[in-house]
């Protein structure tokens, strides 16, 4: 549906992994605040994403969140914690940044929360009205309301919101969260999906990290410029919610595969952390620019499996813009392994130069390929620039 945006995979930050359902304008405004500081923004980040939570959602459980739901004309309200949504979408442009939000195309979202079933018009409206230029759309409590099976069910909601979007006088981003039911890679370009959800949701450990990503073989075919295959957000940094919130279970070579794994396959890098509380090792993760030009390279081709071996280790690799190549070895076993990769694997010619990519700097050109030590569940990125 003509990729006008999102040309390249979003990369921003997103509430929901630390702040969850307990998150304020105020987290907000200071993750936007320690996004700049922490000089994100000057390497390409760009999306400040409130997740669910920011609607009203009228029990007796948490009356922070009580409140009007609609205006007499439909439109939807915030909830007390977000007491203006369009200062704040204000305030993330004045810092140089972009504003997201969220919903659901049920009635309520995954959280309880109001959400735009039927209202899908007005909410769309209201969102570009506000400043929003990204939405998340949710599948939660649809199946509630609307019954059926097939691509043309799963397709319709988001078939429906997806053209109210682009009815705005206003560019907003279209992620689809719905887990990739019904082979999503397949048809979310066709709703207007600048990116869609591959799987169910991260988790905190190595299992579900390496269990999300090294499945995503396959769908590479699917995505390019302005519509991305999107195996969830980043667990770097602090997570889990409120008492809960702790530096990752990650270690720092697991961390090292994630940014490299999602960085080969172009997926929207959204961090999930608390800001404020951001460490040297997190940001240094995240603002390597020699890395991050892997996921934003213009030509949009994800990686695919070049060769899985019987010793845990992988090799993936895409085609860069400018014809080299970028390789990524991968060490899945429980020890330290020695990772391969030949020239031939790679259908290159032996190569120019070889860079790595992490220490950013030349390493030797071999006639038959790279090899590297890789600590248990590591990882190393190259680039190859193929011979003449
Ligand atoms: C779902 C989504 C998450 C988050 C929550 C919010 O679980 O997959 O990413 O948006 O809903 O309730």
């Amino acid at each position: 549906v003509g990729d006008r945006l999102a040309l390249t995979p979003p990369l921003g930050w997103n509430s929901w992994n630390c702040f969850a359902g307990a998150v304020t304008e105020k987290n907000v405004r200071d993750a936007t605040d320690a996004f700049v500081n922490a000089g994100l923004r000057d390497h390409g980040w760009t999306y400040i994403n409130i997740d669910d939570f920011w609607m009203t959602k009228n029990d007796d459980r948490d009356r922070t969140l009580h409140g009007p739901e609609r205006d007499a004309s439909g439109r939807i309200n915030s909830n007390p914690r977000f007491p203006d949504m369009k200062a704040l979408s204000d305030y993330i442009h004045s810092r140089g940044l972009k504003a997201g939000l969220y919903s659901s195309p049920g009635p309520t979202t995954c959280g309880g929360c109001l959400a735009s079933y039927k209202h899908e018009k007005e909410d769309a409206e209201r969102f570009a009205e506000w400043g929003f230029d990204y939405l998340k759309y949710d599948w939660c409590s649809y199946g509630n309301v609307e019954h059926g099976t097939g691509r043309a069910y799963y397709a319709k909601p988001y078939d429906l919101m997806g053209r109210m979007l682009r009815a705005q006088p206003r560019d907003i981003v279209f992620s689809l969260c719905q887990y990739g039911m019904d082979n999503v890679w397949e048809w979310g370009d066709q709703v207007g999906g600048n990116c869609w959800r591959t799987t169910g949701d991260i988790t905190d450990s190595w299992g579900s990290m390496s269990g999300i990503g090294f499945k995503q073989d396959g769908h590479e075919k699917y995505a390019g410029p302005g519509h991305w295959n999107d195996p969830d957000m980043l667990v770097v940094g602090w997570v889990g919610w409120g008492p809960a919130l702790h530096p990752t279970h990650l270690t720092p070579s697991e961390q090292y595969t994630h940014i490299t794994l999602w960085s080969l396959l172009s997926s929207p890098l959204l961090i999930g952390c608390d800001l404020t509380r951001l460490d040297d090792f997190t940001l240094n993760l995240l603002t390597n620019d020699e890395v991050l030009d892997v996921n934003q390279d213009p030509l949009g081709r994800p990686a695919r499996r070049v060769v899985k071996r019987e010793d845990e280790t992988e090799v993936w690799a895409r085609p860069l813009e400018d014809g080299s190549i970028a390789v990524g070895l991968f060490n899945l076993g429980e020890e330290e392994a020695t990772a391969t990769v030949t020239w031939a694997e790679i259908e290159a010619k032996a190569p120019k130069a070889v860079r790595d990519l992490w220490r950013q700097r030349d390493v030797e050109v071999d006639s038959n390929g790279y090899t590297v030590k890789l600590p248990r569940h590591g990882a190393a990125l190259i680039k190859v620039t193929p011979g003449a």
